[in-house]
């Protein structure tokens, strides 16, 4: 018998008897015993995520920090795979689970994206003790932990809470376009805003479709603003019929405001899109509160307004990125040590300071936050919940890609028709695999 094996016969019985689910040994998660020979190569930790841009990178660079100034002798390998949104990375990470070749640890979506795409399959290990040991069920919203559990267990750490309903806005730009900086925005208070910049040549509505995700969270976005946070829900749980008027009205809503997007937009990055805005090149932005960690990498606090999407007031997409522990994580130890960490508080306030998003923790210090971050906070605690699915949330990976196809489409066609039967034919195939 190995010595590694000696080792996890010594581990926790209650967990052996639970068919060796998982195996703790002085409370680490080892996976299991096959995973034990792995365990004893401690020097590496390889984390995995889609965090490159300007405001991402230095957001993740804190986590890494965070974790060796605890493990100082770990080296921490960076897998980013470059592309907003995650659909390059998905890609990869999906070809190396799918090969037994995991990293210790990847970037995630609580909800659907995190159990349809790995739990389900079978790729992550509890963490329920981890969660226990570390106390995060006391710090953690009910609401974030039911959606990084399944079948009562939790399988991944929440590290921030992003808001996926932002309209960001240039003060300067809106100023010399004669429009006073907005507190809030009916969607014909946008189209009065973009008439007045369009009269000055300026772009209005700032928009980068090179990533997959954005035309899909600027349709969301533009229905939630419509129909509201109850039929969206609805909506993406399959409870409503996607051929609603309401739908349809979303539909005309998005095809005007293509009316005032950069012609470019294919060929820009969400990011690179919202760089225009903080150059003062466009007027408006919608996008993810990761923006604001793009404002902050480039010291442009002062210069960018920020409010609702229009009609989303009192609601609050939400868009948490999480880690989980891998099945045969080749470094089980540190992958089980990077889940305390970037749960800590201290690793939580580092990395949402810098990345735009608010702490998954409660308890962290909120004095240290500036007022975009208070105005979130304020929001996640009172407005309306709902889950993105352009971040994979809300529905099926199917169903996701579904709405990524359609939206791309429309952007080119506007064809409000086309985008109702597509949603429908998604949501009879999700119905049809839920039977
Ligand atoms: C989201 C992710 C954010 C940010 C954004 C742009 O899916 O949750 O953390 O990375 O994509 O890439």
């Amino acid at each position: 018998m190995t010595l590694t094996t000696t080792f996890a016969m010594r581990a926790n019985r209650r967990l052996l008897l639970k068919g060796g689910a998982a195996l703790t040994l002085g409370g680490l998660t080892l996976g299991r015993l096959g995973d034990l020979a792995a365990a004893q190569d401690e020097s590496k930790l390889e984390i995995f995520s889609w965090l490159t841009s300007p405001g991402e990178a230095p957001a993740l660079q804190a986590l890494f920090d965070a974790f060796n100034a605890k493990y100082p002798d770990v080296e921490v390998i960076n897998a980013a795979v470059a592309g907003g949104g995650g659909g390059a990375a998905q890609a990869v990470l999906q070809t190396r689970l799918q090969g037994n070749n995991p990293p210790d640890s990847w970037q995630t979506h609580i909800g659907r994206e995190l159990i349809d795409q790995y739990v389900v399959p079978g790729y992550c290990l509890p963490i329920s003790d981890i969660y226990e040991q570390e106390g995060f069920l006391e710090v953690m919203p009910q609401g974030l932990v039911e959606q990084a559990s399944w079948e009562s267990e939790q399988y991944s750490v929440p590290i921030g809470v992003h808001r996926g309903n932002g309209l960001f806005y240039n003060k300067s730009v809106l100023q010399d376009a004669g429009i006073a900086p907005p507190e809030k925005l009916a969607i014909d208070d946008f189209f009065a805003a973009a008439d007045a910049l369009k009269a000055k040549g300026v772009t209005g509505l700032a928009l980068g479709s090179k990533d997959a995700f954005v035309p899909a969270q600027t349709f969301e976005n533009v229905l939630l603003g419509v129909v509201g946070p109850e039929t969206y829900r609805k909506l993406f749980a399959g409870e409503q019929p996607w051929d609603d008027p309401g739908v349809r009205e979303a539909g005309d809503v998005l095809a005007h405001m293509l009316d005032y997007v950069n012609p470019d937009h294919s060929a820009l990055t969400w990011d690179e899109a919202f760089a225009l805005v903080i150059e003062g090149k466009a007027g408006m932005n919608t996008m993810g509160d990761w923006a604001w960690g793009e404002v902050i990498a480039k010291k442009a606090e002062d210069a960018i307004g920020w409010l609702n999407f229009p009609g989303t007031d009192g609601s609050f997409v939400l868009v948490v990125d999480s880690f989980p522990l891998p099945k045969g994580a080749p470094h089980p130890e540190n992958s089980a040590n990077w889940l305390r960490v970037i749960g800590s508080k201290e690793a939580q306030e580092a990395f949402n300071l810098l990345k735009g998003s608010i702490p998954a923790r409660t308890d962290t210090d909120k004095s240290i936050f500036g007022p975009y971050h208070q105005w979130s906070m304020e929001s996640f605690a009172k407005d309306e919940l709902v889950p993105s699915c352009a971040h994979g949330q809300a529905s099926s990976p199917q169903f996701k890609q579904a709405l990524y196809d359609a939206a791309t489409s429309f952007l080119v066609d506007r064809d409000v028709d086309a985008l109702v039967v597509a949603l429908s034919d998604a949501a009879a195939i999700d119905a049809e695999n839920a039977s």
